[in-house]
């Protein structure tokens, strides 16, 4: 049902992607741009990954080492339409194997303080709160730091 790459995004990909970004975020008509600028920043280490059905990509992760001991899954973002049906939890068992070979010990993730959503699917996950990070997504929108230990 899924699978992944991790060299740069087929026009497919980023088209699904782009279609993924506009309901899933607040940037609708600057999911392109906001998607390209993300690809352009791109750093050594970091990754993409697509699930698809059947043959489209209908959830999308961005993998990113840390300086400490943890891998980011600083980007996840399913089709609302595919949504609860286990595809992210599909992602994050990359994340974890892609961070064990790069020999890191826990996966972390940020969010809104009170996107409900992710964070439901990080404590479900075994993700724990350990940091606040102040107005991280502008005036007074502080993010929320969760960490899972994977060894
Ligand atoms: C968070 C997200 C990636 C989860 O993806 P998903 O494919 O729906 O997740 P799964 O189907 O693997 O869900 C696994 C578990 O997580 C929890 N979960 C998932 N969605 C949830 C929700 N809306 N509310 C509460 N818990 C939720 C549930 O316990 C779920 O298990 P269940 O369906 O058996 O009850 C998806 O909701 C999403 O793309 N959200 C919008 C984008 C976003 O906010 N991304 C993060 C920005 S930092």
């Amino acid at each position: 049902m899924a699978h992944g790459k991790n060299s740069s995004l087929r026009k497919k990909d980023f088209v699904d992607y782009v279609a993924v970004l506009e309901k899933t975020t607040r940037w609708k008509k600057n999911a392109a741009s906001m998607l390209t600028g993300r690809l352009e920043q791109m750093k050594k280490g970091e990754q993409v990954w697509v699930a698809e059905v059947d043959t489209r990509g209908v959830g999308f992760m961005i993998l990113a080492p840390n300086h400490d001991d943890s891998l980011e899954v600083d980007w996840l973002d399913v089709h609302p339409d595919f949504q609860r049906l286990g595809i992210g939890t599909l992602l994050l068992k990359k994340a974890v194997s892609v961070a064990k070979a790069k020999k890191k010990q826990a996966l972390s993730i940020h969010t809104w303080e009170s996107n409900q959503k992710t964070l439901g699917f990080a404590y479900k996950n075994g993700f724990e709160k350990y940091e606040t990070i102040k107005n991280f997504y502008g005036k007074r929108k502080d993010a929320v730091r969760l960490k899972k230990n994977i060894l």
